[in-house]
């Protein structure tokens, strides 16, 4: 099938690729020049595993070419599927000035009926305004056709998006004629030839069906971060209640994890855009604001964990900061814990070693001023940037976090104090390898004794 993708982002990029390899012809439209420089050249500028081979392979292909061009893009296309972004606005709500400047984009360009799919994540009634949008523009050109439009939200992950692409829990698509389900059933047939799990459903319901996925799973991380302060106070560890409900099948081992809260490009905005939709309907959306809310909170408590500890007075200390990106195996920084604590810490007068494996070019403009000044410091290894550190926070639980030398560590930093957002270390270990340990949620372990280094 001949296909257009408009967004070359971690969807827009991840979707023209995956189709490609599926065989069809797809160009993806970019309009960042930069962007489109280095995926002309087989760069990719996002970290997404497996995604580069992809590339390089379908630009030799032929079946994937990037263009600036809507006009180009959309020639001879069958299907377009507009991946832009949509930001939080400035009332909360999901900014679609990307998404309607592209329908509009296309009323210029098209030339032949097309169907139209938004995978943008987008408020309830978007996908029928971006269809009217580009349908009036085809009238005011006297073109004699107008375009169908449905709505097909995405659930990959970023750190395992290809993954996620090539074999879907499910595929939703939101239509509301059979001519475009059936279109969109043949194009994903080849996804899904082990486990038919393509749920139809109207175009509206597709679009609220992303937003309720992505509070849900943003409500169950909120309500166990709840749970962390409860158990704090009463000398419980967050821990064993985790593996004790858990393995009630009711509920489940997935995203009940305690930490330093949920950040990214999804779950902040989209949670932030249900409310606004909420309440522009007059309803009151009373759990989503408690979601939000304990997550702003829990963003804050490893800076107010270390600040405690050192009697409020960081001015001059060193601190050692693991993992940047707001979760493993992706390079975003969108809305990361990191820059809450970082933030802080810096306006406190601390130093900053920081390392992550592959989020750190993007620090460069936020930091600017602190990097060049040294206040902050990116390192490449996770060791260097325990050295005469006075405390050590494990940010984002990225592989190479998980089971480092701790003697190693115990000798390199000045004072031998971990403090752990994600909860991934054995406290008793580490108490008996002299450190002093803080997780979230969890009795305090060990003591703290200054290093011989
Ligand atoms: N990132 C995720 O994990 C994820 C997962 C599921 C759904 N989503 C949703 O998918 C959408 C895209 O997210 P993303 O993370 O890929 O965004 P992104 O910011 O990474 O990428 C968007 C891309 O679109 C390009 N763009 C903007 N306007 C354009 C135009 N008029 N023509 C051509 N290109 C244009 C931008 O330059 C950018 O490269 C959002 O609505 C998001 O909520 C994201």
């Amino acid at each position: 099938m001949q296909l257009c993708v408009i967004g070359a982002g971690y969807v827009g990029l991840v979707t023209a690729c995956c189709f490609a390899e599926m065989g069809n012809r797809v160009v993806c439209v970019e309009r960042d020049p930069v962007r489109l420089a280095r995926l002309a050249r087989g760069d990719v500028p996002i970290y997404e595993p497996g995604l580069e081979a992809l590339l390089r392979a379908h630009l030799a292909s032929g079946q994937l070419s990037f263009s600036a061009s809507m006009g180009e893009g959309v020639r001879n296309a069958a299907i377009a599927f507009i991946a832009v972004g949509t930001p939080t606005g400035e009332d909360g709500s999901a900014d679609l000035s990307h998404v309607l400047a592209v329908a509009d984009e296309l009323g210029e360009a098209l030339q032949q009926p097309c169907l139209v799919v938004d995978k943008s994540t987008v408020p309830v009634g978007t996908a029928e305004r971006v269809g009217q949008r580009i349908n009036r523009r085809l009238a005011s050109r006297s073109m004699s056709f107008r375009v169908r439009i449905a709505s097909n939200p995405e659930f990959l992950k970023e750190g395992s998006a290809v993954e996620d692409f090539m074999r879907p829990d499910r595929v939703i698509l939101g239509c509301d004629d059979g001519q475009s389900t059936e279109q969109l059933r043949r194009l994903y047939a080849p996804f899904l030839r082990n486990h038919e799990r393509v749920l139809c459903m109207g175009v509206r319901a597709a679009e609220f069906t992303k937003y309720a996925a992505n509070a849900f799973l943003a409500t169950r991380i909120s309500f166990m971060n709840e749970m962390a302060g409860l158990c704090a106070r009463l000398d419980v560890d967050i821990e064993d209640v985790r593996r004790g409900i858990g393995s009630d099948k009711r509920i489940g081992t997935h995203f009940i994890y305690a930490g330093c809260g949920y950040g990214g490009s999804c779950f902040p905005k989209d949670v932030r855009a249900l409310i606004r939709s909420a309440e522009l309907e007059g309803f009151e959306p009373g759990i989503l604001r408690a979601v939000e809310a304990r997550n702003a909170l829990q963003k804050t408590l490893l800076f107010q964990s270390v600040r405690e500890h050192f009697n409020g007075l960081l001015q001059g200390r060193i601190v050692a900061v693991w993992g940047l990106a707001f979760k493993p195996g992706t390079d975003d920084l969108r809305e990361a814990p990191s820059l809450v604590l970082l933030d802080a810490l810096l306006a406190a007068g601390a130093k900053v070693q920081a390392c992550d494996p592959v989020a750190c070019n993007g620090m460069q403009g936020r930091y600017a001023e602190a990097l060049e000044s040294g206040q902050l410091q990116l390192t490449e290894s996770p060791y260097s940037a325990t050295e005469s550190a006075d405390a050590l926070v494990l940010v984002t639980e990225w592989k190479q976090f998980r089971q480092p030398d701790f003697a190693r560590i115990r000798g390199l930093m000045r004072m031998p104090v971990i403090f752990d957002g994600r909860n991934i270390y054995d406290a008793t270990e580490l108490a008996g390898l002299g450190f002093l340990y803080r997780g979230i949620g969890r009795p305090l372990a060990g003591h703290c004794k200054a290093s011989a280094a």
